[in-house]
């Protein structure tokens, strides 16, 4: 399956969501979140899912699609480069905003932020899995493994500038799920 590798990762982005989604109620109802919670979430949404994720899409999958004959500056692939930059914005503010709470312990703008993520991210992946990646698996059904290995090269450069691996990554997503589960 041509998709498979940007499916893995929005297998683990899809934690975090949930985490963040997890993060939002207990802030709701007035629990406070440690550093050690906020800190790996932001770096797993602006470096894992903005810089490495968002990257083998850009630099790999939407050309890939495009010499399919997709265009990529209207329709599906357009859009989803908005919405990359609409996440990147909200990530940056949610840095912000989770700064503010850390240091202020005012949490209005970090639940604003973080129940924008979840909401544009939710419907993001929602996109990606359910429409562009089955119009994309037809489209590149002949080339799948040529198009993991591609994904799979951009990840290890992007994760190579970042000095951090996969499992780094994997091992943060469970840090943050166990984490949350101590605090009730
Ligand atoms: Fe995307
Ligand atoms: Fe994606």
């Amino acid at each position: 399956m041509a998709t498979e590798s940007l499916r893995k990762d929005h297998d683990l982005i899809e934690k975090v969501v949930k985490a963040m989604e997890v993060t939002l109620q207990l802030l709701k109802s007035g629990k406070t979140i440690p550093e050690s919670i906020l800190m790996p979430t932001i770096d797993f949404t602006k470096n894992f899912t903005d810089v490495c994720h968002h990257g083998k899409e850009e630099e790999s999958f939407f050309p890939a699609l495009g010499q399919t004959g997709m265009p990529t500056n209207m329709g599906p692939i357009a859009v989803m480069l908005m919405e990359h930059e609409i996440t990147r914005k909200i990530a940056l503010h949610m840095e912000g905003s989770a700064k503010e709470y850390l240091s202020s312990g005012s949490a209005d703008a970090l639940i604003s932020d973080i129940s924008q993520y979840v909401d544009h991210m939710g419907q993001h992946l929602w996109k990606e899995n359910n429409r562009l990646f089955m119009m994309a698996e037809m489209r590149l059904s002949g080339v799948s493994d040529k198009m993991n290995a591609d994904l799979d090269a951009v990840e290890k450069k992007k994760l190579d500038q970042l000095g951090k691996s996969r499992a780094d990554y994997e091992n943060l997503v469970q840090n943050i799920q166990s984490e949350i589960s101590k605090i009730n």
